[in-house]
């Protein structure tokens, strides 16, 4: 007789990192349902399999519906708003969606007691303007926008709802994350509208005369330019899987890195390589809030759970992003 499969509710799964998560999540045999609104994700990027159900993660009665008719091993929370310049203008958006509706999806869990495990996608945003690079998971959170404030916020609030015994979590903080995932029945990859990434904005201008900016040259860096930690979106995915078969018996918060940084410089030098394109760029002034180095520690998530990238060099992601920018 066929075992039955494991059941995972994702929010946010028609997103760019819940959709490839899913994928990965159906091919490792997991039986997955994805609640998702579409405000920012797609109906194309969900995976063949996935079940899926249109609706917001505010509807509380939706949310108790669904969990009180399937009995899931875990929640897997993407489901935000992401864009940190837009959390400057408009706070109120950010805090109701990435809060309050997140608080309803805890108080759903809670509730009707279907299941009690959470993975939350959290961020370096955490962090604000680090004083130690590596970053490593005890720096103190000081986040510099509405938006790390409200991933700083649920982070807490996921603490306290553990103290209380009321759900088990981890917290995975991601750095930046970019890449796609290429199969033969399909591809899953980056293309927020607007797009505020690095990586796949100098792709989709290949080819169509725009020079990039670079916000400031003179950091205390190798080169200058700012330098991040870029992680291959595949391998992030992958950090939840592991996350998820971990004993959720204490507090768990991770870094999603590499530990190693990539300079603006480099990034762009190695999107000409990829592409064989001259991408032209000029180097304008510094953007504030910009820190020079935002580098994770990776010590912990490899020790605790095993975590070993294998496609988190920078011109992997970058190929496989323009592999998916290209035929999309
Ligand atoms: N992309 C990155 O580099 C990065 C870095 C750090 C953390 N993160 C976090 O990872 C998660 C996923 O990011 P992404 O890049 O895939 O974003 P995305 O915008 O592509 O995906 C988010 C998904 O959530 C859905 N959604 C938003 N609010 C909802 C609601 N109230 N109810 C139901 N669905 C809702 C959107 O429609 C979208 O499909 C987010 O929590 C983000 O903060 C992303």
């Amino acid at each position: 007789m066929e075992k039955s499969k494991k059941k995972v509710l994702v929010t946010g799964g028609a997103g760019y990192i819940g959709s490839v998560t899913c994928k990965i999540l159906l091919e490792n045999n997991f039986d997955v349902t994805i609640i998702d609104n579409l405000s920012a994700g797609r109906i194309s990027a969900i995976p063949k399999g996935a079940k899926f159900i249109k609706g917001d993660i505010s509807d509380k009665n939706l949310l108790e519906k669904i969990l009180n008719k399937n009995k899931y091993v875990c929640v897997i929370h993407f489901a935000c708003f992401i864009r940190i310049e837009e959390s400057m203008i408009n706070p109120q958006k950010y805090f109701d969606n990435n809060l309050v509706a997140g608080l309803t999806l805890l108080q759903a869990m809670v509730a009707t007691k279907s299941c009690r495990k959470i993975v939350f996608s959290s961020s370096a945003a955490v962090y604000g303007v680090p004083k130690k690079i590596p970053l490593t998971e005890d720096a103190v959170m000081e986040p510099i926008n509405p938006y790390g404030q409200t991933k700083m916020l649920f982070e807490i609030i996921l603490k306290e709802y553990a103290r209380a015994g009321l759900i088990d979590y981890v917290a995975l903080r991601y750095f930046n994350v970019a890449g796609a995932y290429l199969t033969r029945e399909g591809a899953w990859g980056e293309s927020h509208d607007p797009e505020s990434h690095i990586i796949p904005l100098i792709l989709r201008a290949v080819n169509k005369n725009k020079v990039f900016s670079i916000f400031g040259d003179d950091y205390e860096t190798p080169d200058g330019t700012c330098v991040r930690d870029y992680i291959h979106v595949k391998d992030l995915a992958q950090a939840h899987i592991l996350a998820m078969k971990k004993k959720f018996k204490e507090e768990l918060v991770f870094n999603v890195g590499t530990g190693h940084g990539f300079s603006n410089k480099q990034v762009f030098q190695t999107a000409q390589k990829v592409t064989g394109t001259a991408i032209p760029y000029k180097i304008g002034p510094r953007r504030a809030g910009d820190c020079p180095f935002l580098v994770a520690s990776a010590k912990k998530i490899q020790k605790e759970l095993g975590f070993k990238p294998i496609r988190s060099d920078l011109y992997t992601i970058i190929k496989d992003a323009w592999e998916y920018i290209k035929n999309t």
